[in-house]
């Protein structure tokens, strides 16, 4: 893939077909390559993935490892990583296509405004990776398991659906388990304080972030909590 600039990612992102962007957050709208507007709310699969496969988003996705690793292993999936950050999503942007990975794309927008641009139940699935802990009191509703974002999610979800949080902060873990037990429209399924300390998981779990591995080659541990929607 070669060196790249910053500023040579974001062109790069502009021709790639798999990246979409939303350059204005006051004005939610998504463009493709080559600016071309589009609108695939509700439509994700026929319009843009020409399947009826299931529809996981990778929320805070970073360089979308979740989305790629997921992508590998069903390929019977459609996944979506959705970041802010453009030099990040390039990577797996890149990755998805080097690879062939059809079912993979990216949405380069705030995660706040996710209903804007997916409908209700159109999401199968949420992944959150190591999102950032903001471990202030203050700045609690900004932790992407609050009750805010649980709100948001619950705009596009459908029922049944599962979400998934794998962190290795430990205050965010029992927040996510306090918020998540205290809303009547979530049930926790499982949760691990130590992932690898587990006798056997999921492949899926076994997916590594570019954050994840930071976190482990310092020695910390790894959480997780799965939950379903299932809305009373
Ligand atoms: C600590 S990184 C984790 C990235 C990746 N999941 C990983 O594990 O390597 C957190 C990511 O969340 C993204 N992020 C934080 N708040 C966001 C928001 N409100 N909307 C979109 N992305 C957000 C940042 O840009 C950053 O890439």
């Amino acid at each position: 893939m070669g060196k790249r600039s910053k500023l040579e990612k974001f062109a790069e992102n502009l021709q790639f077909p798999n990246v979409f962007e939303n350059f204005n957050f006051e004005d939610p709208r998504l463009y493709a390559a080559y600016n071309k507007p589009v609108d695939y709310r509700g439509q994700w699969k026929e319009k843009y993935f020409r399947n009826d496969f299931p529809l996981t988003l990778e929320l805070a996705c970073g360089r979308g490892e979740y989305s790629l690793g997921l992508a590998r292993l069903n390929a019977k999936k459609n996944y979506i990583g959705i970041d802010i950050k453009g030099a990040r999503i390039w990577k797996g942007a890149a990755t998805a296509l080097a690879e062939d990975l059809s079912q993979v794309a990216f949405v380069r927008t705030r995660i706040e405004l996710i209903p804007t641009f997916f409908a209700k139940d159109e999401v199968d699935e949420i992944w959150i990776t190591f999102p950032d802990p903001f471990p202030r009191p203050s700045k609690s509703n900004r932790r992407l398991i609050s009750v805010p974002y649980l709100k948001t999610y619950k705009q596009i979800l459908r029922p049944g659906a599962l979400l998934h949080l794998k962190t290795d902060n430990t205050p965010l873990y029992e927040f996510g388990l306090t918020t998540l037990s205290s809303d009547n429209d979530f049930e926790i399924i499982n949760h691990y304080n130590d992932v690898y300390q587990q006798s056997s998981i999921t492949p899926e779990l076994e997916i590594r972030t570019y954050y994840e591995k930071i976190h482990l080659s310092e020695g910390r541990t790894i959480k997780y909590i799965q939950s379903r929607y299932m809305p009373k």
